[in-house]
C-alpha cells in the first residue's frame, strides 16, 4: 500500500508501487487534468508538485510519494490566479498542455513570486506546446508575478 497526500487529503492505494504516478491519478484516482503526452519526461504535460515542487509524474513511481503532498491541476481550485491570468489573456489552444503549464508556473511562482522573463523561460523550458502558446503563457505569468500579493491555493505549499 502507498500512502500519500493528494490536493490535501489522504489517499492509498493498493496498486504496484512502480506504476507510475500518473497512471495512478488518472485511472486508479479519476483525476484526469494531468495530461498524458510522451511518457519520458519530456514534455511537461504530466507535470504535478510533488512537496511543492514540480515534477514529471509520467516518469515517478507511487512508491516515491509515499508520505509526500501531491499536488495535480485539480488542486490548485479554478481560481488560482495563474488560472485566472490564463483566461484573461486567452492563453491555450488546444489546451492539451495546459494543465502542465500551470503547475510549473505554480512551482516557479512559488518559489520565486517576482521571476522576470529570464526565471520564467528557464522554469517553463520543459513544457512543451505545439500549438506555440509560449509568449502567452509567459504574458500571464508575468501578470500575476505584477501582483503584490496571492496565496497558494493548497494548504502547506508556500
Ligand atoms: S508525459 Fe510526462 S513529461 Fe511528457
Ligand atoms: S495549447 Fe495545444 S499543445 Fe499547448
Amino acid at each position: 500500500m502507498v500512502a500519500f497526500t493528494l490536493n490535501g487529503g489522504d489517499v492509498s492505494l493498493e496498486i504496484d508501487p512502480q506504476t507510475p504516478l500518473l497512471w495512478a491519478l488518472r485511472d486508479n484516482l479519476g483525476l484526469t487534468g494531468t495530461k498524458f503526452g510522451c511518457g519520458m519526461g519530456l514534455c511537461g504535460a504530466c507535470t504535478v508538485h510533488l512537496d511543492g515542487a514540480a515534477v514529471r509524474s509520467c516518469s515517478l513511481p507511487l512508491a516515491a510519494v509515499a508520505g509526500k503532498a501531491v499536488t495535480t491541476i485539480e488542486g490548485l481550485g479554478g481560481e488560482h490566479p495563474l488560472q485566472r491570468a490564463w483566461v484573461e489573456h486567452n492563453v491555450p489552444q488546444c489546451g492539451y498542455c495546459q494543465s502542465g503549464q500551470i503547475m510549473s508556473a505554480a512551482a516557479l511562482l512559488a518559489a520565486n513570486p517576482a521571476p522576470d522573463e529570464a526565471n520564467i523561460r528557464q522554469a517553463m523550458a520543459g513544457n512543451l506546446c505545439r500549438c506555440g502558446t509560449y509568449h502567452k503563457v509567459q504574458r500571464a505569468i508575468l501578470s500575476v508575478a505584477a501582483v503584490a500579493h496571492w496565496e497558494p491555493a493548497v494548504e502547506g505549499e508556500a
